[in-house]
């Protein structure tokens, strides 16, 4: 009875210790396959993920096509999420819509879940609703914001 109680402690021990050795194999192979499906167009920030595909089009269309792929439109919470969206406008020489508009009150911009947005990074002047017909919101190169028509074609950036 004390006998094949230990060698049943004996037992577990080992498979523990596989299970551990194939879970660090695992971690190290996540890793680098993290790295590799980040190049050279997403960006991790926190737990949120950041990527485009490349498609331009206008904010009607990018929002359905980030809600196809299960993910939405990016909409940057804080300056670290705004920062990684600014590299990839860079990165493409092309600026893009984010998930944040005042479609359905002028002057309250809001996620595309109908929330108040949390942070914004508008530049100077901005937004001015140009010509009163600016409701979707574009981010330039050097990370700055302006209300922009929605029909206009920008580069997709969706966030997981
Ligand atoms: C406009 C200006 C303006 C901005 C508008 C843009 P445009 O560009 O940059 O400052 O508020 O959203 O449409 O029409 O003069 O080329
Ligand atoms: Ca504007």
């Amino acid at each position: 009875r004390g006998d094949s109680g230990l060698s049943e402690i004996n037992l577990l021990k080992r498979q523990v210790s596989t299970l551990e050795g194939q879970l660090r194999a695992l971690q190290s192979s996540f890793s680098k396959y993290k790295k590799v499906i980040m190049f050279p167009n997403g960006r991790i920030v926190g737990e949120k993920i950041f990527m485009t595909s490349g498609y331009e089009g206008n904010f009607d269309s990018l929002k359905q096509r980030c809600s196809q792929a299960g993910g939405q439109l990016a909409s940057p919470q804080n300056a670290a999420e705004n920062a990684a969206i600014q590299q990839i406008v860079v990165l493409y020489n092309k600026l893009v819509f984010l998930g944040i508009n005042d479609i359905q009150t002028e002057g309250r911009f809001k996620y595309l879940n109908g929330e108040n947005i949390v942070y914004s990074n508008w530049q100077t002047g901005e937004p001015n609703n140009d010509k009163g017909i600016e409701d979707c919101v574009e981010v330039y190169s050097s990370g700055k914001w302006n209300d922009k028509s929605c029909g206009e074609k920008r580069l997709i950036v969706c966030e997981f």
